[in-house]
C-alpha cells in the first residue's frame, strides 16, 4: 500500500497544512517525522481556522491515525495544550500515538536557544540566526550528543529524574557561567514534565510498527513535512541560518523507521512566490511596495512566532536543486490566488555569477555570496482564481506559467492551491 510524502521545498511556510489536509482524504496514517512545534500550520475547514504545531493535521480527520514520529522533538505541555484545545473543539485525538524516541523539548532548550541567539546578537548581529526559540537546535543538539531525555522516559519517573539533573548540571554551568542567567530547577523542571507525562501517557507507544504494520495491512501512509527542503541542516541553504533537523523526504524515513523503497510518490509544495523568515541567503527577496503587497495579500506573518516574513519571486534554480534532493514525483503549486493582481510576474530561472550564468545550484556555499538573479517575465492572469475548480477553468497565462514551471524541473503540477479553505484545491490532470 502507498507511503507518499510531503515536503516543503522552499524555506517552510509554502502551505503545506492545507495540502496534507487535502491528500490526508485518502490516507489512514498520518505522520509528522521531524521538527517540532516550530512549525505551524494552518487548515481552514469551513470557517473554522486550525493551527497545528506539534500534531499532523490528520488529527482533524477523527478516524485516521496521527502519528508524531521518532523523528520529531515536543515540547510535552505544548502538546498537551494542543490535544486540549482540540479535544474542546470536537475532536477526540484518541488515534494519535507518540513515539517512545521522540525528544523532548525541556525548558532549558528553550532558554538556551534564546540565549544563544543573545549572544549571538552581541558578538555581531550577522550571526543572529533568527529561530523560533522553541528550544529546536539545543534539544536536537542533545539527542546527538546522547544526553536528551525522550518521551519514553516519562513514563519511569526515576529515570526521567536521574537524566535531568545530569543535564542540568551541563546547562547550568553554561546558563551561569557561559550567560550569566540564573540557573534552572531540575526538580521543578522533573515535577511540572511528570505530571503532563501522566496525562501524555495514553499516546506514548510504538510509532515505527504502528506505520510498518499499517503498511503490511494495507493502510496508506501520508508523513506531513515541516519547514521546508531549504533549511534542512545538511542541504540548506545557507548554514548556519537552518533548522536543527531534515525537511528533505529522507527525513521521512529517518524519522519514523521506514525504509526508502516503500516511499511511493513525494509531493513537494512550491508556494507561486517565495518566503523566508529569519536571516541568511534569499537571492529573489524583494525589497519595495510589491514586498509588502505580497506579504500582506498572502498574509505572510509567521504561525508560530507571528513575525513578518521576507518575501520574493519563485526561484526555479532553487526549485530544481529540491526537485532532485527530494526526488519529487509531483508539485503542488499553492498560494496562486495571491498573484492575481499582478501584471506581471517574475519568475528567476538563472544566477549571474561572476559575469557568467548558471542553472543549476552550485554546491559552493561562498559562491553565493555574490550571484543576480536572471528573471523571465511572465504576463499576469489578472482574474480571480479562488472560485476555480477544475483544470480546464484555468485562464491561459496561468496554464503558461504552470507549463514553464513544470518543464523547468521536469516534474509535473498535479494539485493547484487557490484560497485557504479545504475545498480551494484544483486537481489537474
Ligand atoms: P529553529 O527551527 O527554531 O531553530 O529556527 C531556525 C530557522 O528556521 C529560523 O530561520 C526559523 O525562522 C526557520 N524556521 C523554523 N521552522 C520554520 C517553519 O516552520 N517555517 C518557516 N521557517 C521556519
Amino acid at each position: 500500500m502507498p507511503a507518499n510524502v510531503v515536503v516543503g521545498t522552499q524555506w517552510g511556510d509554502e502551505g503545506k497544512g492545507k495540502v496534507v489536509d487535502f491528500l490526508a482524504r485518502d490516507a489512514d496514517i498520518v505522520v509528522r517525522s521531524q521538527g517540532g512545534n516550530n512549525a505551524g500550520h494552518t487548515v481552514a475547514i469551513g470557517d473554522e481556522v486550525f493551527k497545528l504545531y506539534h500534531l499532523p493535521c490528520g488529527i482533524l480527520h477523527p478516524e485516521k491515525t496521527s502519528i508524531i514520529g521518532s523523528g520529531m522533538a515536543v515540547n510535552p505541555l505544548r502538546l498537551f495544550e494542543e490535544i486540549q484545545e482540540l479535544v474542546a473543539r470536537g475532536f477526540d485525538c484518541k488515534n494519535l500515538i507518540i513515539s517512545y524516541h521522540t525528544s523532548l523539548i525541556m525548558p532549558y532548550h528553550m532558554l538556551l536557544d534564546e540565549l544563544e541567539e543573545n549572544r549571538r546578537a552581541a558578538k555581531d548581529s550577522r550571526g543572529i540566526i533568527g529561530t523560533t526559540k522553541r528550544g529546536i537546535g539545543p534539544t536536537f543538539s542533545d539527542k546527538m550528543a546522547r544526553t536528551g531525555p525522550k518521551v519514553g522516559d516519562l513514563r519511569n519517573p526515576a529515570r526521567f529524574r536521574e537524566r535531568v539533573r545530569y543535564a542540568c548540571e551541563e546547562k547550568n554551568a553554561l546558563i551561569e557561567h557561559l550567560y550569566n542567567a540564573p540557573p534552572v530547577d531540575p526538580d521543578a523542571i522533573s515535577d511540572q514534565y511528570l505530571e503532563v507525562g501522566d496525562k501524555l501517557r495514553k499516546y506514548i507507544g510504538d510509532a515505527t510498527r504502528a506505520v510498518i504494520d499499517g503498511l503490511e495491512d494495507g493502510k496508506r501512509v501520508l508523513f506531513e513535512g515541516a519547514q521546508g527542503t531549504l533549511l534542512d541542516i545538511d542541504y540548506g541553504l545557507s548554514y548556519p541560518f537552518l533548522t536543527s533537523s531534515h525537511p528533505v523526504s529522507g527525513g521521512a524515513c529517518l524519522g519514523t523507521g521506514l525504509a526508502p523503497n516503500r516511499i511511493d510518490r513525494i509531493y513537494g509544495v512550491v508556494k507561486a512566490y517565495i518566503s523566508r523568515v529569519g536571516e541568511g541567503i534569499f537571492p529573489t527577496e524583494l525589497h519595495d511596495d510589491l514586498c509588502v503587497q505580497i506579504r500582506n495579500r498572502g498574509n505572510e506573518y509567521g504561525t508560530a512566532t507571528g513575525r513578518p516574513r521576507r518575501v520574493g519571486w519563485l526561484d526555479l534554480v532553487l526549485l530544481k536543486y529540491a526537485a532532485d534532493i527530494n526526488g519529487l514525483t509531483d508539485i503542488v503549486l499553492t498560494k496562486v490566488d495571491i498573484l492575481d493582481e499582478l501584471p506581471e510576474i517574475n519568475v528567476c530561472v538563472a544566477y549571474k555569477m561572476n559575469g557568467k550564468k548558471v542553472f543549476k545550484l552550485p554546491s559552493d556555499p561562498d559562491a553565493l555570496e555574490n550571484i543576480e538573479p536572471v528573471y523571465e517575465t511572465f504576463p499576469g492572469w489578472l482574474l480571480n482564481t479562488d472560485e476555480l475548480a477544475t483544470g480546464d477553468m484555468l485562464p491561459e497565462n496561468l496554464m503558461e506559467f504552470l507549463s514553464f514551471i513544470s518543464k523547468f524541473v521536469n516534474v509535473p503540477i498535479t494539485l493547484l492551491g487557490v484560497g485557504t479553505r479545504r475545498r480551494q484545491m484544483v486537481e489537474l490532470g
